[in-house]
This record gives structure tokens, sequence and C-alpha cells, in this order.
């Protein structure tokens, strides 16, 4: 028997102990418990690559913002459920000066998290045209928005992007939108997992096919500005961070403060939703909102029922970052860089131990080094390796579950490995590739 950088005999015990039928199709945090009883059990630290979360300190100028407002007593306060009009009007002008284009601070409305900003969305375009039912996931995707159209009940279709880039991309949603039971197509741009990023070919055939098919586009830049292969942070000059805004007038913009501004344990994001969606009028609406307008129906009818508004003193974080961001006085590129950096180093160091990108380019370019990024090892199904890397001291998650059809895929995260532990990342993945050599 080889001898693997995790004792062998001890991960058999505890896979086996653990319960978990097949490790390969386990959830993000099953697998997160098993490599905390490894670890415990070996007292080896493991190279975390399975959580998408933060890894660096949140925005200061969140924190600062947030306490004040708390000592200010917003604590006590319902904030409006259409948001706090600083937040509004700080929403608008960062989509201008980072996306150069305009919204209404009307119809820039503060959602508990994406997460919560995709759900409504889903929510209320499901009843916005009767004829239309299901929403289009371009995959792969993030799983938790599937797992919201099955607790609700609702339709999807799927299908994995990497064969349909570039031009091929129109004829194969086309098949699909033609059909007419679409509502809302979505997608993550930069992409989880797969970190691929559409060229502006390929945003301007999803614009143009969402207004022929009238089929909103629900456009998830959850790492926003974080395809570090050009510069968008430098507010109201360009380049500026690619969109589908573009090219149609029919679109919701989700834009997390989890990523970027290391925000996530606040739970706040914003849906920029176009003014043209804002303010359609639909008479299919009424009979589950009461109004017929889109805009009032997706606040006071769906983000009312789910949680009344966003919390208070969080507006207030997410406002001054943006403010700061508009004003020039904060580069949130700066603060995430590092991501991509260390990105480059550790696929390199998977390529150079037998281990393929899975998906590779954009088009025809090698993909943006950024936040994740995929890998294959020749021989191993996604699910198999998850199980191998247990030994030797990697934890990644499968890419089967995000829709993706290269079930011989892994997703790594970069966020959470610091770079003190790359040394022992490049001595696993040497061993790995020795001992599976064939
Ligand atoms: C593509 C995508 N959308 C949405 C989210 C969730 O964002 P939030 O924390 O703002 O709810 C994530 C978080 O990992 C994500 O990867």
């Amino acid at each position: 028997m080889k001898e693997t950088p995790i004792p062998y005999e001890t991960v058999r015990k505890i896979i086996s102990e653990s319960q978990i039928s097949s490790i390969g199709k386990a959830s993000i945090r099953e697998v997160k418990r098993l490599v905390d009883d490894i670890e415990k059990a070996t007292n080896t630290k493991f190279v975390k690559m399975e959580m998408g979360i933060p890894g660096i300190p949140a925005s200061q100028i969140g924190v600062d913002a947030q306490i004040e407002s708390l000592k200010n007593n917003v604590a006590a306060i319902y904030p409006d459920i259409d948001g706090i009009p600083e937040l509004k009007k700080q929403s608008s002008l960062f989509c201008k000066n980072y996306m150069d284009i305009d919204i209404s601070p009307a119809s820039c409305i503060p959602t508990v998290g994406s997460m919560m900003g995709g759900f409504a969305s889903f929510m209320t375009l499901l009843r916005l045209n009767k004829e239309k039912d299901t929403t289009l996931f371009i995959d792969p995707g993030f799983p938790v928005q599937k797992q919201q159209h099955r607790v609700m009940g609702a339709k999807f279709e799927t299908f994995d992007v990497y064969q349909f880039r570039g031009k091929k991309l129109r004829e194969k949603i086309e098949s699909i939108l033609s059909k007419g039971h679409i509502h809302s197509m979505i997608y993550s741009n930069p992409n989880n997992p797969a970190w691929i990023c559409f060229t502006d070919e390929e945003l301007q055939i999803i614009g143009e096919l969402s207004r022929k098919y009238e089929v909103t586009v629900l456009e998830d830049l959850a790492y926003f500005g974080m395809d570090f292969r050009q510069d968008f942070s430098i507010p109201g000059e360009p380049p500026y961070q690619p969109t589908v805004a573009k090219y149609t007038d029919n679109y919701i913009l989700f834009i997390s403060s989890s990523k970027i501004f290391s925000y996530a344990g606040e739970r706040i994001g914003i849906m920029a939703i176009s003014d043209k969606l804002f303010n359609t009028k639909s008479d299919d609406l009424v009979p589950f909102f009461g109004t017929p307008y889109f805009g009032r129906a997706i606040v006071y009818g769906t983000v009312y029922s789910l949680s009344a508004g966003t919390s208070h003193s969080a507006q207030h974080a997410l406002a001054a970052i943006f403010k700061a961001c508009n004003e020039g006085t904060y580069n949130y590129r700066d603060e995430v860089i590092d991501y991509g950096e260390k990105a480059k180093i550790m696929k390199k160091m998977f390529t150079d131990n037998g281990f393929k990108i899975v998906y590779d380019t954009d088009v025809d370019k090698p993909i943006a080094d950024g936040f994740y990024f995929t890998i294959s090892y020749p021989g191993f199904s996604g699910e198999e390796l998850i199980e191998e890397f247990l030994y030797y001291g990697v934890s990644a998650i499968s890419l089967s579950i995000t829709g993706s059809e290269r079930s011989e895929g892994l997703r790594a995260c970069v966020s959470l490995v610091d770079r003190s532990q790359f040394p022992d990342l490049e001595y696993r993945l040497k061993k790995f590739n020795e001992h599976h050599q064939k």
C-alpha cells in the first residue's frame, strides 16, 4: 500500500463511520464535516477548497458605517421595503459608474443577499405571463438557485454551456426560448463554478434573444469586477464590467456584497431591475400581487412576504461602501485581486502534476484566474476524485452538483487556502500524481 500524506487507515475509518454513502455526492457541508473530523483525528491541516466563502476581512468602510447606524438606533426601526434612499441612490450611481448603464434609484432594491434577490425574482417572474412557467439555467451554476425552484415546485430547464460558447450559443438558446414557455434565463458572470466569463458577443446574443422572445435575463454578478484580465474598477471610466444590460432592457442584475466587499455575513446585496421591467404592466400579476406593475409586485408582494425588507444597518453599510467606490476613494479590486494571483499559482501546481483545467477557455482565450477553477485527473470521475483527495489532504466539490455535464470535474475555490499552505499543496499533488500514474 502506498503511503498517502494523510494516513490511509484513519481516513478509511472516518469515511466508514460518517455514514455518507457516496463522498462524491455529499453536500458541501457534509464534505466540510468529514474534513474537520479527519483534521482532528490526524492533526493535519487540509488544503480546503470546497467552500466558496470570502477569505479576507469585511470592508472596513462597511463595518464602520454599520456600527454608526446602529448607534443611531436604526435597529429599532423597520426599513422601507424598497430600501433606504441613500442605498438606492448609491446603487444607481454604482451601476452607472461601473457598468455604464442607467437604472433609476427606484429600481434598485436591497435584498438579504443575492440569494434572496434570485428567489424573489423567480417568484415574481413566474407570475408575469401565465403562458411562461419555466426558468432556463445557463449552467454550470449555483446549486441553491435550483433548490429554490424545488421548494416552490417551480419548473426549470438547464443546459451546460461548455459545448455552446461563442456563436453556437444563439442556436442553443433559441431552440429553447422559441418554445415559448421560458420566463427568464439565469447565469453567473464570472461563473460559479467554472469561472468562465461570457464575451461581449455572447452577452449580445443573450440580450437579443431576450428581446426577441420577451424573456427576462437574470444576470448574477456575485463576482462583480473579478475577471482580473481587465481592470473594471475605475469609476466612470472604461473598461466596464461587461453586462447584458447593454443589449436588452429586460433584465435584473444581482450585485452581491458577499465576495467583492467580503460582506457575506451581513447578507446584503441589491437587485438592479431595468426600468423597463420595473414599470412593466401585466394583468397576470394581479391575482397574486393585487397590482399589474412588476416593480410594485416584486417589492410589496414578494420581498414583503419574504422578509419585509433588508437589515437596516446592513443597508447603511452597503450605501457607504458604494459611495466610497463611486467617489473613487475605495478600490474593491485591490482587496480581492489576491484571489486571482493565488489561482494562477495553484492552477499551475495542478497542471504540473497531471491535472487538467476542465473549463479552460472563453471561446478562444484562456479563462481568467479568480475565485474558482475546475480540475480533473485522467481516469477519475469527479466523485471518485473527491474521495481520493481525502487521503492527500485536499478537499473540493464535484461539478456534477452544478448542472455541469463534465462529470469528471471538480470545483476548487482558492479563498480559504493560505499561501503558507502552497508547499503542502504542491507536495500532496506531486504524491497524488506519483501514485496514480499509469
Ligand atoms: C453565483 C452566486 N450567486 C449568488 C451567491 C450568493 O450571494 P449572496 O451571499 O449575496 O446571497 C453566490 C455565493 O456563493 C454565488 O456564487
